[in-house]
């Protein structure tokens, strides 16, 4: 069976995509492991990042997309999957820029997130991992996400309020257990872009205090290279300044790994 990992916060800009597609390279790097990556967020940067690309007169990235359309998950009706072949091994369900279709979703009956798991319980099955990119709000998308999974990873920032954020995804989660998903398990909470100020000091301090059975061993810090990396589309341990960075991450990929089976 496939494990179907979601990568969720309903919080912005914490590292969901970056987590997610590090993952992706890391489990797509051991040729016996199937990996696909499904892009739920219509912003479309996990898709751009894996995609097959080649460069236009200007020097400019072009994107060639093929294949099924996370959007097209959400429908009802019958669908035959195809997955588009990525160059770093894994397949991708993919999400083109601000693709209008997966934003409409939001707009659609409650039920539309049962979809996703519907469509993606046969096709998963070709798979060892799905990693699940998803949105940064509470909608259809997250849920649909939730409702697919397995598992679910929460990334989060620490900032003065990292428990009320900490607490709002928490929620998400065990309301999602509680109805549409009972067997969905919570791997745990990667504490991530974290510096040594005494602001984030004093959330950690907070977090360990309030929730930690549920916080991974491993984190990561604020490390500019894992931007550049993620920026590229590129394994953080591909660079050859991201040494900490890299030891970092794979830490916390392996811990989640491990963790998930
Ligand atoms: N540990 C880190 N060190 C430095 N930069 C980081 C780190 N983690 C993430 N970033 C950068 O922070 C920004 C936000 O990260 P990312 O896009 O992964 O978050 P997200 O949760 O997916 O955001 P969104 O909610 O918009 O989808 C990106 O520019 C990313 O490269
Ligand atoms: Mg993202």
């Amino acid at each position: 069976m496939a494990k179907i990992l979601s990568f969720a916060n309903q919080k912005g800009g914490v590292g969901k995509s970056t987590i997610c597609l590090q993952m992706a390279f890391y489990l797509a790097e051991n040729k016996d492991l199937r990996v696909l990556v499904v892009d739920m967020d219509v912003q479309g940067n996990t898709s751009s990042r894996l995609a097959p690309r080649s460069k236009d007169d200007n020097g400019n990235n072009v994107y060639h997309y093929s294949g099924t359309r996370t959007a097209e998950l959400f429908g009802a009706g019958k669908l035959k999957i195809q997955a588009m072949k990525c160059p770093a091994g894994m397949d991708l369900i993919h999400t083109p820029r601000n693709d209008p279709d997966l934003a409409e979703v939001e707009e659609l009956p409650l039920e539309t997130a049962e979809n996703p798991a519907k469509h993606l319980a046969e096709f998963a099955k070709n798979y060892d991992y799905v990693l699940i990119d998803c949105p940064p709000s509470l909608g259809r998308k997250l849920v649909g996400a939730l409702v697919a999974s397995t598992h679910v990873v929460c990334p989060i920032k620490l900032s003065g309020f990292a428990v009320d954020g900490v607490e709002d995804i928490l929620t998400t989660v065990i309301g999602v257990q509680q109805t549409a998903n009972k067997q969905l398990e919570l791997v745990g909470i990667v504490i991530n872009d974290m510096d040594r100020s005494q602001s984030h000091e004093k959330a950690l301090k907070q977090l360990y205090d309030s929730v930690p059975d549920v916080l991974l061993e491993n984190r990561i810090m604020h490390r500019p290279p894992l931007d550049t990396a993620t920026s590229e589309g590129v394994p953080v341990w591909s660079l050859n300044y991201g040494h900490v960075a890299a030891r970092e991450v794979k830490a916390v990929l392996a811990e989640i790994q491990k963790k998930v089976g």
